[in-house]
């Protein structure tokens, strides 16, 4: 597996199958509002959207938590819910209650998103991405992302967060033709999206899934599995190489046909899945260390993490959490958790 320059990078080793003495590892959600340095410059920016199209600000931002902890990979700084807002859709975040969309409820809905337009609003995103290959260090490796086709349906018909996601699995269920084209929108755009991320410069893309797990078995592999084939397919047709990380947050059980059917590079896990099962799943994984035992700190959270990399043993993994960081959550724990997951090897972590 070597040779190519490319690959001496620790986390496309670990995405091409082979495992490694000291873990890759990053944290979802490490860059935000934890971090003091991204509060300075978030209370300047009159919207959280600003701060995504704002390509030196969302560079700075993307770097802040690789000077601090020096993790493997930088993960782009911006939001799955650019896409709907590239479509055309209204979109906006009001502090404390999280994102706003205006709800899109019925198929003359769709037909009024404009996908031609896609391009041009989230331009800024990918000089992002371009600034951000000049900037990063030569060993971390950047990683693009897009919200998966189901997840970032909720949020345009639930028209933000949901509980219950009753708006989007009435539609979903009772006319599956009509929320089809939404999803084929869906897989259209994020394809395109990600392929100019990677023309951009990033080296993974991962798609987050998050609500794949409030799906029962057959509507997963309808509105979770077969858009996602759709979705990798359409991306490996013009880069047939790029590593794939799949995260279908809360999938337990339906994470194995995830696993066979999507065609991803890797999985991420959430924290319900054990290592040791998802290793025999065959693909290499990123995980999943509760969030929670990054707000415990000390010895707990020393001792969480051992056991997650116990679990994954000698399959390749990417350490990671099983969720983004909490905002609550003190930088010294996070350092320590890093410093931890680089003393750590296998056979020898078991303390
Ligand atoms: O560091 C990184 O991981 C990169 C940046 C990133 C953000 N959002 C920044 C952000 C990534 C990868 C995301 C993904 C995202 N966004 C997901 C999938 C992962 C998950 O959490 O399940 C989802 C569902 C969203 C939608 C979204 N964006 C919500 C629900 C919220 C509000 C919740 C919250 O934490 O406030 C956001 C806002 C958001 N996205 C913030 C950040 C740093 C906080 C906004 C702020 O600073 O004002």
């Amino acid at each position: 597996m070597s040779g190519k320059l490319e690959n001496e990078k620790n986390i496309l080793r670990v995405l091409s199958g082979d495992t490694v003495s000291s873990p890759p590892v990053w944290l979802m959600r490490q860059a935000g509002r934890f971090l003091p340095e991204y509060r300075a410059i978030r209370k300047n920016v009159p919207s959280f959207l600003d701060l995504c199209y704002t390509p030196e600000l969302a560079i700075e931002v993307t770097l802040q938590p690789i000077r601090r902890f020096g993790f493997d990979a930088a993960i782009l700084f911006s939001d799955i819910l650019v896409v709907p807002h590239g479509l055309g859709q209204d979109v906006w975040f009001v502090e404390g209650e999280g994102p706003k969309l205006t709800p899109i409820r019925r198929v003359s809905d769709i037909d009024a998103l404009q996908p031609e337009a896609l391009h041009e609003t989230v331009s800024p995103v990918y000089e992002t991405v371009r600034g951000l290959r000049q900037k990063l260090p030569p060993e971390t490796t950047l990683i693009g992302f897009a919200g998966a086709p189901w997840t970032v349906a909720t949020y345009m018909i639930e028209g933000g967060s949901s509980k219950d996601f009753f708006e989007v699995k009435k539609w979903a269920y009772a006319d599956p033709v009509g929320f089809g084209r939404l999803i084929d929108v869906l897989v259209e755009a994020t394809a395109a999206y990600l392929i100019e991320q990677v023309n951009a410069g990033a080296e993974v893309v991962q798609l987050f899934d998050s609500w794949a797990g409030v799906l029962p078995e057959d509507m997963f592999h309808r509105w979770v599995i077969e858009p996602t084939m759709d979705l990798v397919a359409k991306i490996r047709v013009v880069h047939p190489d790029i590593p794939i990380i799949g995260f279908p947050k809360g999938a337990g059980l339906n994470y194995r046909a995830y696993a066979t059917k999507t065609g991803v590079t890797a999985l991420g896990l959430d924290t319900s899945i054990s290592g040791s099962w998802a290793a025999k799943l065959g693909l290499p994984v990123q995980g999943n260390l509760d969030p929670g035992y990054l707000l415990a700190g000390g010895d707990a959270m020393v001792k969480g993490a051992r056991r997650v990399m116990d679990g994954f043993g000698n399959a390749p993994f990417i350490f990671n959490l099983g969720h983004g960081v909490n905002k609550d959550t003190p930088t010294e724990h996070v350092s320590e958790l890093v410093a931890a997951v680089r003393s750590w090897s296998p056979g020898f972590g078991g303390a």
